[in-house]
């Protein structure tokens, strides 16, 4: 099984053709926000070696995580600023806080649920990057292809460092994470972001 249908069936579920058609018709607002997303996870990265300094695994490969994030960042904003697109703030999407509003709070769960958390994120951007790609001009779809690698080995780690933390089974509790994605992602929303649900009808 190659990555992204490794990724795939890890999501359950498949990126709505209704958000492609939204993605092709915002692409400034698809790239603002895919900015923003690079960005924060570098930060989510970064704050996990914070917080748990005694494990070198997961220091090793949130920092690698962190770097390739960054590189991601400059790199939508280089094509953002080719195309004159003005980086702006936006309001989140309501994806990344209605996932993580599940994670525990006492440890080791919090530690495993927030891991469970990351590997769903990156596996979902994935699958988007891929989707979307077909449809790009051949500048967006080339740098779109080139992130399908990294965040499909990101996903890989952020789900190792996951069952290493737990240290017993956790199918159980991505069972729980991927059915609140999956209804994040399906259900409809009235906020176009890159990891928004489906377009609400007009
Ligand atoms: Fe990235
Ligand atoms: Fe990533």
């Amino acid at each position: 099984m190659d990555i992204l249908d490794e990724i795939k069936a890890f999501l359950g579920c498949e990126t709505p053709d209704s958000w492609i058609q939204a993605a092709l018709e915002h692409q400034d607002l698809l790239l603002i926000d895919h900015a923003h997303c690079e960005k924060k996870a570098a930060s989510t990265a970064m704050s996990l070696m914070f917080r748990y300094v005694e494990r070198p695994d997961l220091l090793n490969k949130m920092s690698r995580l962190a770097r390739e994030e960054l590189i991601h960042f400059e790199q939508v904003l280089a094509i953002m600023e080719k195309r004159g697109i003005v980086y702006d703030h936006l309001s989140p999407a309501r994806y990344a806080g209605g996932l993580r509003a599940e994670v525990r709070t006492y440890e080791p769960g919090k530690l495993v649920d927030t891991l469970i958390v990351g590997a769903l994120i990156e596996a979902r951007s994935c699958e988007r990057f891929a989707k979307l790609a077909p449809h790009l001009d051949s500048e967006l779809s080339k740098f779109y292809r080139s992130l399908l690698k990294s965040e499909g080995r990101h996903y890989q780690d952020y789900l190792g460092l996951a069952r290493d933390a737990a240290g017993e089974p956790i199918e159980e509790r991505i069972e729980t994470f991927r059915r609140i994605e999956n209804e994040l992602i399906l259900s409809e929303d009235d906020t176009f972001r890159f990891h928004s649900g489906a377009p609400a009808a007009a």
